[in-house]
């Protein structure tokens, strides 16, 4: 029997809405994958990257992990950005945070088991950071402010670091058109912000 039948059924209703639209819809599809954007988001399931910016399937190339990072020792992370950029030559890359984010909250509290201990390394680094930088430090118990200021920090780092990348340089040293965007989403009126703008 197959499992899980209410989704096979979902996707068989959104093929056929599709193909009720357009009927070639899926035919061109096929045929070119050429997005302008590649969104580097968590992979909260709050936070889908096509639904709350609005795109299409082959609108936007995705990658998400906890807490959206990039990190250099990240082969997935950094085989994406090399497509991305080298063969899909996107002409912008988003990473996008979210307040309230549980990665981040995690790399806030006590030692956890690995895998997921390894991942939040960087940010463990991080929350140390904004601990000696004189905000919050000594509390036990984390405020939701400083929580949410770590949430935009991280975003800021994650930047800083696709900034420094040899793909990202090397794209600018021959004259691609390439942007780099650090944004946070507000799971509360599901609005986006640019941390970046003025
Ligand atoms: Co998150």
């Amino acid at each position: 029997m197959r499992q899980l039948p209410e989704l096979f059924e979902a996707n068989r209703r959104w093929s056929e809405q599709q193909k009720g639209r357009d009927p070639l819809y899926f035919e061109r599809l096929c045929g070119l994958q050429r997005p302008k954007y590649l969104w580097i988001g968590c992979a909260d399931s709050r936070v889908p990257a096509n639904t709350i910016i609005g795109l299409e399937p082959g609108e936007v190339f995705v990658h998400r992990n906890i807490a959206n990072l990039v990190n250099p020792d990240d082969t997935n992370c950094m085989a994406i950005l090399q497509y991305a950029i080298d063969v899909l030559a996107v002409e912008h890359v988003i990473v996008c945070g979210h307040y309230g984010c549980g990665g981040i909250q995690a790399a806030m509290g006590p030692v956890l088991e690995s895998p997921l201990e390894e991942w939040l390394s960087p940010l463990r680094q991080l929350v140390q950071q904004c601990g000696s930088d004189g905000e919050q430090t000594g509390t036990s118990n984390p405020s939701r402010a400083h929580w949410y200021t770590l949430c935009e920090k991280n975003v800021a780092s994650q930047v800083a670091v696709l900034e420094s990348l040899p793909v990202v340089r090397a794209a600018r040293e021959r004259g691609q058109t390439l942007s780099l965007h650090g944004w946070i989403y507000d799971l509360h009126d599901g609005l986006l912000r640019d941390l970046r703008a003025a």
